[in-house]
Protein backbone atom coordinates (compact mmCIF):
# COMPACT_ATOMS: atom_id res chain seq x y z
CA UNK A 1 0.00 0.00 0.00
CA UNK A 2 1.00 3.89 -0.62
CA UNK A 3 0.72 6.10 2.21
CA UNK A 4 1.55 9.77 0.80
CA UNK A 5 1.61 13.58 2.49
CA UNK A 6 -1.84 14.79 2.50
CA UNK A 7 -0.34 18.09 2.51
CA UNK A 8 0.98 17.14 -1.30
CA UNK A 9 -1.94 18.69 -3.76
CA UNK A 10 -0.29 15.97 -6.12
CA UNK A 11 -1.21 13.52 -3.68
CA UNK A 12 -4.99 14.79 -3.09
CA UNK A 13 -5.17 14.46 -7.08
CA UNK A 14 -3.67 10.91 -6.84
CA UNK A 15 -6.49 10.07 -3.97
CA UNK A 16 -9.31 11.59 -6.08
CA UNK A 17 -8.51 10.20 -8.98
CA UNK A 18 -8.70 6.75 -7.42
CA UNK A 19 -11.79 7.80 -6.01
CA UNK A 20 -13.02 8.49 -9.27
CA UNK A 21 -11.82 5.49 -10.79
CA UNK A 22 -13.46 3.22 -7.92
CA UNK A 23 -11.00 2.58 -5.45
CA UNK A 24 -10.38 3.16 -2.11
CA UNK A 25 -8.61 5.72 0.13
CA UNK A 26 -7.54 6.26 3.06
CA UNK A 27 -7.96 10.31 4.74
CA UNK A 28 -8.04 12.20 7.53
CA UNK A 29 -10.89 14.15 9.18
CA UNK A 30 -10.68 16.43 12.30
CA UNK A 31 -12.51 13.56 14.05
CA UNK A 32 -11.05 10.17 13.38
CA UNK A 33 -9.59 8.82 9.83
CA UNK A 34 -12.52 7.89 6.93
CA UNK A 35 -12.33 5.20 4.45
CA UNK A 36 -13.45 6.38 1.72
CA UNK A 37 -15.49 5.48 -1.94
CA UNK A 38 -17.76 7.32 -4.54
CA UNK A 39 -21.06 7.38 -2.77
CA UNK A 40 -22.46 6.77 -6.55
CA UNK A 41 -20.43 3.41 -6.99
CA UNK A 42 -22.46 0.41 -4.76
CA UNK A 43 -19.22 -1.68 -6.18
CA UNK A 44 -16.10 0.64 -4.41
CA UNK A 45 -18.75 1.01 -1.52
CA UNK A 46 -19.36 -2.98 -1.15
CA UNK A 47 -15.30 -3.03 -1.02
CA UNK A 48 -15.41 -0.66 2.02
CA UNK A 49 -17.45 -3.15 3.77
CA UNK A 50 -15.47 -6.30 3.00
CA UNK A 51 -12.28 -4.35 3.82
CA UNK A 52 -13.79 -3.22 7.42
CA UNK A 53 -15.57 -6.46 7.85
CA UNK A 54 -18.95 -4.46 8.52
CA UNK A 55 -21.91 -5.70 7.84
CA UNK A 56 -24.78 -4.63 5.64
CA UNK A 57 -27.30 -3.09 8.05
CA UNK A 58 -24.73 -0.85 8.88
CA UNK A 59 -25.13 2.22 6.78
CA UNK A 60 -22.49 4.58 6.10
CA UNK A 61 -21.84 8.67 5.86
CA UNK A 62 -21.71 10.86 2.62
CA UNK A 63 -19.29 13.37 3.00
CA UNK A 64 -19.89 16.48 1.27
CA UNK A 65 -17.53 19.40 0.10
CA UNK A 66 -20.42 22.14 0.33
CA UNK A 67 -23.82 22.82 1.82
CA UNK A 68 -25.11 22.89 -1.25
CA UNK A 69 -24.25 18.91 -2.15
CA UNK A 70 -27.36 18.44 0.31
CA UNK A 71 -30.04 19.08 -2.32
CA UNK A 72 -28.06 16.31 -4.76
CA UNK A 73 -28.37 14.21 -1.48
CA UNK A 74 -31.82 14.91 0.40
CA UNK A 75 -34.92 15.97 -0.20
CA UNK A 76 -36.57 18.66 2.26
CA UNK A 77 -33.58 20.38 4.21
CA UNK A 78 -36.19 22.36 6.44
CA UNK A 79 -35.24 25.72 8.37
CA UNK A 80 -33.92 23.73 11.09
CA UNK A 81 -31.30 21.82 9.38
CA UNK A 82 -30.51 25.01 7.52
CA UNK A 83 -29.75 26.71 10.60
CA UNK A 84 -27.98 23.75 12.48
CA UNK A 85 -25.51 23.59 8.83
CA UNK A 86 -24.82 27.25 9.47
CA UNK A 87 -24.06 27.22 12.68
CA UNK A 88 -22.16 23.75 12.76
CA UNK A 89 -20.41 22.89 9.22
CA UNK A 90 -18.15 22.48 8.16
CA UNK A 91 -17.56 20.51 11.53
CA UNK A 92 -18.18 16.93 13.16
CA UNK A 93 -22.22 17.00 12.98
CA UNK A 94 -23.59 14.38 10.73
CA UNK A 95 -27.34 14.76 9.80
CA UNK A 96 -29.65 12.38 8.84
CA UNK A 97 -32.34 13.08 6.60
CA UNK A 98 -34.34 12.05 3.64
CA UNK A 99 -32.51 10.68 0.64
CA UNK A 100 -33.22 11.29 -2.82
CA UNK A 101 -33.41 8.04 -4.48
CA UNK A 102 -29.99 8.21 -6.80
CA UNK A 103 -28.20 7.77 -3.32
CA UNK A 104 -27.51 3.85 -3.66
CA UNK A 105 -29.05 1.47 -1.28
CA UNK A 106 -25.75 0.57 -0.17
CA UNK A 107 -24.73 3.62 1.25
CA UNK A 108 -27.92 3.95 3.64
CA UNK A 109 -28.56 0.17 4.00
CA UNK A 110 -31.61 0.48 2.20
CA UNK A 111 -33.10 3.01 4.66
CA UNK A 112 -35.15 6.08 3.31
CA UNK A 113 -32.42 8.30 4.94
CA UNK A 114 -29.05 9.46 4.31
CA UNK A 115 -26.58 10.67 6.92
CA UNK A 116 -24.68 13.52 5.56
CA UNK A 117 -21.68 15.34 6.65
CA UNK A 118 -19.01 18.24 6.13
CA UNK A 119 -16.18 17.49 7.46
CA UNK A 120 -13.44 20.81 8.43
CA UNK A 121 -10.55 19.22 7.84
CA UNK A 122 -8.86 20.62 4.56
CA UNK A 123 -7.19 17.46 3.57
CA UNK A 124 -11.09 15.74 3.75
CA UNK A 125 -12.37 18.70 1.93
CA UNK A 126 -9.50 19.01 -1.15
CA UNK A 127 -10.10 15.41 -1.76
CA UNK A 128 -14.27 15.58 -1.80
CA UNK A 129 -13.28 18.31 -4.08
CA UNK A 130 -10.99 16.58 -6.38
CA UNK A 131 -13.03 13.44 -6.49
CA UNK A 132 -15.54 15.30 -8.27
CA UNK A 133 -17.78 12.92 -6.35
CA UNK A 134 -19.24 13.29 -2.53
CA UNK A 135 -17.38 10.18 -0.48
CA UNK A 136 -18.91 7.29 1.65
CA UNK A 137 -16.90 6.73 4.37
CA UNK A 138 -16.68 4.66 7.75
CA UNK A 139 -14.00 5.53 10.29
CA UNK A 140 -11.08 3.47 8.68
CA UNK A 141 -10.75 0.79 11.32
CA UNK A 142 -11.98 -2.72 11.38
CA UNK A 143 -15.54 -3.51 12.51
CA UNK A 144 -16.28 -3.10 16.28
CA UNK A 145 -12.71 -1.77 16.95
CA UNK A 146 -10.81 1.44 18.13
CA UNK A 147 -10.93 4.64 15.52
CA UNK A 148 -8.00 5.28 13.99
CA UNK A 149 -6.94 9.21 14.93
CA UNK A 150 -3.28 8.69 12.98
CA UNK A 151 -1.88 6.88 10.12
CA UNK A 152 0.18 4.20 12.13
CA UNK A 153 -3.62 2.88 13.52
CA UNK A 154 -4.39 2.58 10.44
CA UNK A 155 -1.56 0.66 8.77
CA UNK A 156 -1.68 -1.48 11.59
CA UNK A 157 -5.14 -2.64 11.36
CA UNK A 158 -6.58 -1.82 7.60
CA UNK A 159 -3.64 -0.97 6.07
CA UNK A 160 -2.61 -3.18 3.43
CA UNK A 161 -6.09 -3.55 1.89
CA UNK A 162 -6.40 -0.40 0.58
CA UNK A 163 -5.41 1.32 -2.33
CA UNK A 164 -3.89 4.70 -1.03
CA UNK A 165 -3.65 6.41 2.71
CA UNK A 166 -3.03 10.18 2.75
CA UNK A 167 -1.27 10.95 6.22
CA UNK A 168 -2.35 14.63 7.62
CA UNK A 169 -0.88 13.81 11.29
CA UNK A 170 -2.90 13.73 14.54
CA UNK A 171 -7.02 13.91 14.22
CA UNK A 172 -7.50 17.04 16.21
CA UNK A 173 -11.21 16.21 17.70
CA UNK A 174 -10.23 12.70 18.06
CA UNK A 175 -14.56 11.36 18.78
CA UNK A 176 -16.49 10.87 15.50
CA UNK A 177 -18.88 13.15 14.77
CA UNK A 178 -22.21 14.01 16.65
CA UNK A 179 -25.32 11.93 14.74
CA UNK A 180 -28.39 13.62 14.52
CA UNK A 181 -31.64 12.78 13.00
CA UNK A 182 -34.04 15.71 12.40
CA UNK A 183 -37.13 13.58 11.66
CA UNK A 184 -39.57 13.52 12.75
CA UNK A 185 -38.21 15.03 15.94
CA UNK A 186 -34.05 15.83 16.38
CA UNK A 187 -32.69 12.84 17.65
CA UNK A 188 -29.04 12.01 19.32
CA UNK A 189 -28.27 8.82 17.75
CA UNK A 190 -24.52 9.44 19.06
CA UNK A 191 -23.34 11.65 21.01
CA UNK A 192 -19.57 12.82 19.10
CA UNK A 193 -17.78 16.25 18.30
CA UNK A 194 -20.52 18.28 18.84
CA UNK A 195 -21.77 18.65 21.73
CA UNK A 196 -25.14 18.18 22.67
CA UNK A 197 -25.83 21.02 24.54
CA UNK A 198 -24.50 22.89 21.85
CA UNK A 199 -27.24 21.68 19.57
CA UNK A 200 -29.73 22.02 22.57
CA UNK A 201 -29.01 25.91 22.59
CA UNK A 202 -29.69 25.97 19.11
CA UNK A 203 -32.88 24.09 18.40
CA UNK A 204 -34.58 23.54 21.94
CA UNK A 205 -33.99 19.26 23.64
CA UNK A 206 -33.10 16.44 21.94
CA UNK A 207 -34.18 12.83 22.07
CA UNK A 208 -32.06 10.79 22.84
CA UNK A 209 -32.52 7.26 20.67
CA UNK A 210 -33.99 4.20 22.15
CA UNK A 211 -31.75 1.48 22.32
CA UNK A 212 -31.83 -1.28 20.50
CA UNK A 213 -34.30 0.12 17.73
CA UNK A 214 -33.65 0.32 13.84
CA UNK A 215 -31.95 2.33 12.55
CA UNK A 216 -28.90 1.54 13.54
CA UNK A 217 -26.27 3.86 14.63
CA UNK A 218 -23.24 2.31 15.95
CA UNK A 219 -24.25 3.25 19.53
CA UNK A 220 -27.10 0.88 19.00
CA UNK A 221 -24.45 -2.09 19.25
CA UNK A 222 -23.71 -3.30 22.53
CA UNK A 223 -20.13 -3.61 21.86
CA UNK A 224 -18.00 -1.52 19.52
CA UNK A 225 -15.05 1.06 19.42
CA UNK A 226 -13.78 -1.92 21.39
CA UNK A 227 -9.68 -2.55 22.03
CA UNK A 228 -8.56 -6.27 21.85
CA UNK A 229 -7.65 -6.04 25.99
CA UNK A 230 -10.50 -6.44 27.64
CA UNK A 231 -11.57 -2.79 29.34
CA UNK A 232 -13.66 -2.27 32.28
CA UNK A 233 -15.06 1.20 33.56
CA UNK A 234 -14.07 1.22 37.15
CA UNK A 235 -16.88 1.82 39.68
CA UNK A 236 -17.06 3.67 42.77
CA UNK A 237 -14.73 1.83 45.27
CA UNK A 238 -14.07 -0.71 43.06
CA UNK A 239 -10.75 -3.27 44.48
CA UNK A 240 -8.43 -3.15 41.94
CA UNK A 241 -8.14 -6.65 40.76
CA UNK A 242 -4.31 -8.82 42.29
CA UNK A 243 -2.66 -10.86 39.30
CA UNK A 244 -3.29 -9.07 36.57
CA UNK A 245 -1.67 -6.93 33.73
CA UNK A 246 -3.35 -4.37 34.24
CA UNK A 247 -3.40 -0.90 32.38
CA UNK A 248 -4.91 2.37 33.83
CA UNK A 249 -7.01 5.27 31.47
CA UNK A 250 -7.19 7.81 33.72
CA UNK A 251 -8.65 11.27 33.37
CA UNK A 252 -6.56 13.66 35.40
CA UNK A 253 -4.26 12.05 37.08
CA UNK A 254 -2.42 8.48 38.11
CA UNK A 255 -4.17 6.80 40.80
CA UNK A 256 -2.62 4.78 43.03
CA UNK A 257 -2.24 1.10 42.11
CA UNK A 258 -0.52 -1.38 40.69
CA UNK A 259 -0.80 -0.95 37.50
CA UNK A 260 1.68 -1.54 34.57
CA UNK A 261 0.84 1.29 32.39
CA UNK A 262 -0.95 4.80 32.76
CA UNK A 263 -2.26 7.04 30.61
CA UNK A 264 -3.73 10.59 31.55
CA UNK A 265 -6.34 12.27 29.09
CA UNK A 266 -6.14 15.35 30.54
CA UNK A 267 -4.17 16.75 33.01
CA UNK A 268 -5.82 20.45 32.89
CA UNK A 269 -9.22 18.29 33.32
CA UNK A 270 -10.35 19.59 29.95
CA UNK A 271 -13.10 17.19 27.83
CA UNK A 272 -12.01 18.47 24.67
CA UNK A 273 -8.36 17.37 24.98
CA UNK A 274 -9.26 14.19 26.63
CA UNK A 275 -11.47 13.37 23.37
CA UNK A 276 -8.43 14.42 20.82
CA UNK A 277 -6.64 11.69 23.28
CA UNK A 278 -8.57 9.04 24.23
CA UNK A 279 -8.20 6.79 20.75
CA UNK A 280 -4.39 7.36 20.95
CA UNK A 281 -4.61 6.32 24.24
CA UNK A 282 -6.14 3.01 23.84
CA UNK A 283 -4.51 2.37 21.55
CA UNK A 284 -1.23 2.52 22.89
CA UNK A 285 -2.69 0.58 25.93
CA UNK A 286 -4.18 -1.81 23.67
CA UNK A 287 -0.23 -2.27 22.28
CA UNK A 288 1.40 -3.71 25.48
CA UNK A 289 -0.40 -7.25 25.58
CA UNK A 290 -2.25 -6.47 29.04
CA UNK A 291 -5.07 -8.72 30.92
CA UNK A 292 -7.35 -5.36 31.59
CA UNK A 293 -7.72 -1.98 30.84
CA UNK A 294 -9.76 0.05 32.95
CA UNK A 295 -10.83 3.54 32.72
CA UNK A 296 -12.21 6.25 34.82
CA UNK A 297 -15.42 7.39 34.28
CA UNK A 298 -15.38 11.14 33.02
CA UNK A 299 -18.09 13.74 33.75
CA UNK A 300 -20.90 13.22 30.89
CA UNK A 301 -20.97 16.84 29.58
CA UNK A 302 -19.23 17.98 26.84
CA UNK A 303 -16.84 16.22 25.08
CA UNK A 304 -17.31 13.69 28.31
CA UNK A 305 -20.62 12.16 26.77
CA UNK A 306 -19.00 10.89 24.03
CA UNK A 307 -15.91 9.39 25.03
CA UNK A 308 -18.39 7.85 28.26
CA UNK A 309 -20.42 6.44 25.34
CA UNK A 310 -17.60 5.02 23.24
CA UNK A 311 -16.21 3.50 26.84
CA UNK A 312 -19.81 1.68 27.17
CA UNK A 313 -19.11 0.34 24.19
CA UNK A 314 -15.63 -1.13 24.60
CA UNK A 315 -16.92 -2.03 27.40
CA UNK A 316 -20.03 -4.23 26.22
CA UNK A 317 -22.73 -5.17 27.79
CA UNK A 318 -22.45 -6.02 31.47
CA UNK A 319 -23.41 -8.64 33.39
CA UNK A 320 -25.33 -6.76 35.88
O1 LIG B 1 -16.62 11.47 12.42
C1 LIG B 1 -17.20 10.61 11.76
O2 LIG B 1 -18.42 10.55 11.68
C2 LIG B 1 -16.32 9.61 10.99
C3 LIG B 1 -15.52 10.35 9.94
C4 LIG B 1 -14.73 9.40 9.05
O3 LIG B 1 -16.35 11.17 9.19
N1 LIG B 1 -17.12 8.58 10.42
C5 LIG B 1 -17.73 7.61 11.15
O4 LIG B 1 -18.39 6.69 10.38
O5 LIG B 1 -17.68 7.56 12.34
P1 LIG B 1 -18.89 5.29 10.96
O6 LIG B 1 -19.38 4.54 9.77
O7 LIG B 1 -17.85 4.65 11.74
O8 LIG B 1 -20.14 5.65 11.81
C6 LIG B 1 -21.27 6.24 11.18
C7 LIG B 1 -22.55 5.70 11.72
C8 LIG B 1 -22.89 4.31 11.22
O9 LIG B 1 -22.41 3.31 12.04
C9 LIG B 1 -24.39 4.30 11.18
O10 LIG B 1 -24.95 3.52 12.20
C10 LIG B 1 -24.79 5.74 11.31
O11 LIG B 1 -23.62 6.49 11.22
N2 LIG B 1 -25.66 6.06 10.18
C11 LIG B 1 -25.32 6.20 8.89
N3 LIG B 1 -26.39 6.43 8.11
C12 LIG B 1 -27.46 6.43 8.94
C13 LIG B 1 -28.86 6.60 8.75
N4 LIG B 1 -29.38 6.83 7.55
N5 LIG B 1 -29.64 6.54 9.83
C14 LIG B 1 -29.12 6.32 11.06
N6 LIG B 1 -27.80 6.13 11.32
C15 LIG B 1 -26.99 6.19 10.28
MG1 LIG C 1 -16.77 3.62 13.16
Amino acid sequence: MKVLKGQDPSAIKEAGRIIREGGIVVFPTETVYGLGADAFNPQAVARVFEVKKRPFFDPLIVHVKDPKDLEELCEGVDQRAKKLIERFWPGPLTLVLPKKDKVPDIVTSGLKTVAVRMPSHPIALSLIRESQTFIAAPSANSFGKLSPTRVEHVLRDIGDKVDLILDGGPCEVGVESTILALYPRPTLLRPGGIPREEIERLIGKLESHPSREKPLAPGELPKHYSPHTPLRIIREGEKIPEGLKIGLLAFKRPREGPFWAVEVLSEKGDLREAASRFFEALHRLDQLGLDLILAEPLPEEGLGLAIMDRLRKAEGEREA
